[in-house]
């Protein structure tokens, strides 16, 4: 069973996949930190994430990299979307991505392009979205628990030009995928989001078992 979760930065998506994860007893990969560690790498180097060569160099980042808290700074999710809309930078993860997906009992991935070009295949897939100024103050909020939040303001500019970014790049553009369900979280505890998307998978699973 592999589970595709997608959609813009904030909208729950990572809490979401988590949660399925739990739910079905399967493993779970954060997408988004892949490209976060190219960024983290890029940044530290001094390089610069907008030119592809310094991009494409930056992908053979060391794993332990992947837990440092550095990753989840917003100049790392910055430099994450400038670095991701190299093709060469996309091309570069996409094996390690697919292998966690289909690896023997499935998986649940979260990220941008999941249902689209990772796992066009996956037997459920969820878009999940919320209003801009919502997340910005989800956002927000995460990055004040951190001790380092710009304004609600800086948050909400960054988090509209971050979805720009990422939808509007040729290769690979966070967008629903035709067979996506829809997930609105903006008026959903964290609890109600979770139950919506266990609710919307089963519906999926019970969809392919009366066609098959
Ligand atoms: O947690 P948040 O949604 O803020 O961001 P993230 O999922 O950690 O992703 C950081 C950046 O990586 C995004 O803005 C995308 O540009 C890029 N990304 C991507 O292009 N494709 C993915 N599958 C995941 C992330
Ligand atoms: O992975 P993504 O960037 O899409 O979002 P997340 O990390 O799952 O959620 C961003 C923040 O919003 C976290 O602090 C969540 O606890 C919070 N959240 C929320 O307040 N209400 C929801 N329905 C979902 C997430």
């Amino acid at each position: 069973m592999i589970i595709a979760v997608d959609g813009p930065a904030a909208s729950g998506k990572g809490t979401i996949a988590r949660a399925l994860a739990r739910h079905y007893a399967l493993p779970h990969l954060d997408t988004g930190l892949l490209y976060r560690a190219v960024a983290a790498k890029l940044l530290r180097d001094e390089l610069n994430p907008e030119r592809e060569a310094d991009a494409v160099s930056a992908c053979d980042f060391d794993d332990a990299l992947l837990d440092d808290p550095y990753l989840r700074s917003d100049a790392v999710g910055k430099a994450a979307s400038q670095a991701s809309a190299h093709p060469l930078v996309r091309s570069a993860l996409l094996q390690r991505q697919r292998r966690f997906a289909q690896q023997p009992g499935g998986a649940v991935l979260d990220g941008r392009d999941i249902g689209t070009v990772i796992v066009p295949e996956a037997d459920a897939k969820l878009f999940v979205k919320a209003t801009p100024m919502i997340r910005a103050r989800r956002r927000h909020a995460e990055l004040a628990r951190h001790g380092s939040a710009p304004s609600l303001d800086k948050v909400l500019a960054d988090i509209r030009a971050r979805d720009d970014r990422d939808a509007t790049r040729k290769q690979a553009p966070m967008r629903q995928a035709a067979d996506a369900a829809l997930l609105d979280t903006s008026f959903l505890s964290i609890d109600a989001a979770i139950q919506r998307a266990i609710a919307l998978v089963e519906a999926r699973m019970a969809r392919h078992q009366s066609v098959a």
